[in-house]
């Protein structure tokens, strides 16, 4: 099967587990592009949805769902998001889109975190994939000093602002043995909006498309 395939699986598998009439936290990504379609095509009606990039906004007013801000809601039943990297922790790399601070924020605000991926997603260790890293442009020469102390490789992501007006910095290279931690410790640099290290708050579960049909996990 190939990933594109899988994102689909994984897509559709996710739209059952979606409430009729609940208002959802939708991610952003290739594989949240396929579930955005999905949901439209299965004829489910949500009241609305919070989304995580104006991308994803737009493709799901494309559809006529009903998009509304963080604001307007107290919490989120479900969130259905991608990952650029899991563990069996479920904790994850975000980011990759650059819609990593917006993530963060749906994230906390919801109930149950579903996290699609495709099979390659899936990592016994988080840190193959340059952790995303968003950043105020005035910090960067500063944030991008304090990440090479601490063993990074920070690379400016060229030709890219994110929809929240910043740059991000991708960054290899640094130990995410500890995710909760690291993670903690980098969103305590001044000028640091967030990093794509999800681990404070992980994904409550996952579902992976393999060639042997949608595996379901919950952390270890
Ligand atoms: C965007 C994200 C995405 O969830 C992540 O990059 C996975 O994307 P894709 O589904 O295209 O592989 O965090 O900021």
């Amino acid at each position: 099967m190939s990933a594109e395939s899988q994102k689909q699986a994984v897509a559709e598998a996710a739209v059952a587990e979606v409430e009729a009439d609940s208002v959802i936290g939708v991610g952003s990504g290739t594989t949240v592009n396929y579930f955005i379609d999905a949901l439209a095509d299965s004829g489910k009606k949500v009241e609305a949805a919070v989304a995580a990039s104006e991308a994803s906004a737009e493709r799901l007013m494309t559809h006529g769902i009903e998009v509304v801000d963080a604001n307007s809601v107290r919490e989120l039943s479900l969130y259905v998001d991608g990952a650029d990297e899991v563990n069996r922790h479920l904790q994850m790399i975000k980011g990759g889109g650059g819609a990593l601070t917006r993530e963060k924020i749906i994230a906390a605000l919801s109930q149950r975190f579903l996290c699609i991926a495709d099979e390659s997603k899936r990592v016994t260790v988080l840190g193959d994939f340059p952790l995303p890293v968003e950043v105020i442009p005035m910090a960067r020469s500063y944030v991008g000093r304090k990440l090479i102390e601490m063993g990074g490789r920070p690379d400016l992501r060229k030709d890219f602002i994110t929809d929240n007006g910043n740059i991000i910095l991708d960054v290899r290279h640094l130990d995410l043995s500890q995710p909760i931690a690291r993670e903690r410790e980098l969103n305590g640099i001044a000028g640091v909006v967030t990093n794509g290290l999800f681990a404070v708050r992980p994904a409550d579960e996952l579902f992976v498309a393999t060639d042997t049909g949608v595996q379901r996990f919950e952390a270890a």
